[in-house]
């Protein structure tokens, strides 16, 4: 029997390199779409997997350049993307990506009769409508969600890469968090959250919303970070009116970045926990990444 072809957009990236090998390990064929193949061959920034020897073809396409999209669907059964604007790019903004770059690809899809596509947004999206990247995620999920393709579409809370940078502070002694760090969180890790991807093809939820096993106070996401690395937690809250107004300033001197950063200063203002899935723990992601910055030095 032929195996089930599904394009990963988004594959280089933290949460795409685990949907490749979660999908490839519940035997589909994958076809990754993206800008730089060599990317695939080494493993990322925060422990996610090389995965170029897993897949079965990769395809070159930018979000910025429409045409490249095209025909990328062709032979395809599923569709996952999680290709999204999460650093700064030059002169480019989430609409180009999250919006416009995504619906180029249902276009693409519903040409190839691709039968689902599975999209990653964010959870509390409804309470973030004011912030770029968030109005970008949700502009294309009224996109997919009014097209002819059916769709599920994924709402989860912070990624444990996101978290990877507060082991940068930890290391250096000290960190400054916006508000007073009392607001929980369930964060996730890309392999946990890649089994909800791959359940999400046989399902029939519209949308589901996922976080990690364990939910703490920011507070006690950094303390794990400094405990990590052997230091005594330093913390200095910063109000957050000073990030409002840092924001405001950034907005005039850097709009990427401060595009950026409002999601991170929305966030940080939120309780942010979605229903519980998987099995890894914040604690030993930090212990691992911890161990492996240090054999690095
Ligand atoms: N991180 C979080 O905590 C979090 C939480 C909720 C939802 N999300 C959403 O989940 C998605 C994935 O997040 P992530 O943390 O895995 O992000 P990531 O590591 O930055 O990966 C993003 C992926 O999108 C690709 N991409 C960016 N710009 C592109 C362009 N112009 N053309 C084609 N591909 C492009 C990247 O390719 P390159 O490798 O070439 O840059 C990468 O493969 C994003 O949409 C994000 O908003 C993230």
């Amino acid at each position: 029997m032929n195996k089930q072809k599904v394009l990963v957009a988004g594959a280089s990236g933290y949460l795409g390199r685990y949907v490749v090998k979660e999908f490839v390990e519940r035997g589909y064929a994958v076809r990754a779409l993206v800008r730089n193949p060599e990317k695939l061959a080494t493993d990322g920034p925060n422990l996610e997997p090389a995965v170029s020897s897993l897949v079965d073809e990769m395809v070159r396409g930018d979000a910025t350049d429409r045409a490249s999209l095209k025909e990328v669907c062709k032979g395809v059964d599923i569709v996952f993307s999680c290709m999204g604007l999460t650093k700064p790019q030059d002169g480019v903004t989430s609409e180009e990506i999250d919006h416009l770059g995504n619906r180029a690809l249902l276009e693409d899809a519903l040409a190839h009769d691709v039968k689902k596509f599975i999209y990653i947004s964010v959870f509390n999206a409804e309470k973030m409508m004011d912030v770029d990247i968030v109005k970008a995620h949700e502009l294309f999920v009224h996109d997919l969600q009014s097209s002819a393709m059916p769709s599920t579409v994924i709402r989860p809370t912070g990624f444990f890469s996101d978290m990877g940078m507060f082991l940068a502070s930890a290391r250096s002694g000290h960190m400054f968090m916006l508000g007073d760090g009392k607001n929980h969180v369930n964060p996730i890790h890309g392999a946990d959250l890649a089994k909800v991807c791959v359940d999400a093809v046989e399902s029939s939820e519209k949308e589901i919303c996922a976080g990690g096993p364990g939910t703490y106070t920011f507070n006690e996401t950094v303390d794990m970070a400094f405990e990590a690395v052997g230091k005594n937690t330093w913390i200095t809250h910063i109000p957050m009116w000073v990030g409002d107004a840092a924001l405001f300033v950034t907005g005039f001197l850097n709009k990427p970045l401060a595009s950026i950063l409002a999601f991170a200063v929305s966030v940080s203002g939120l309780d942010n926990v979605a229903p519980a899935t998987g099995t890894h723990h914040l604690g030993d992601f930090y212990r691992e990444l911890a161990a492996k910055e240090e054999t690095k030095q």
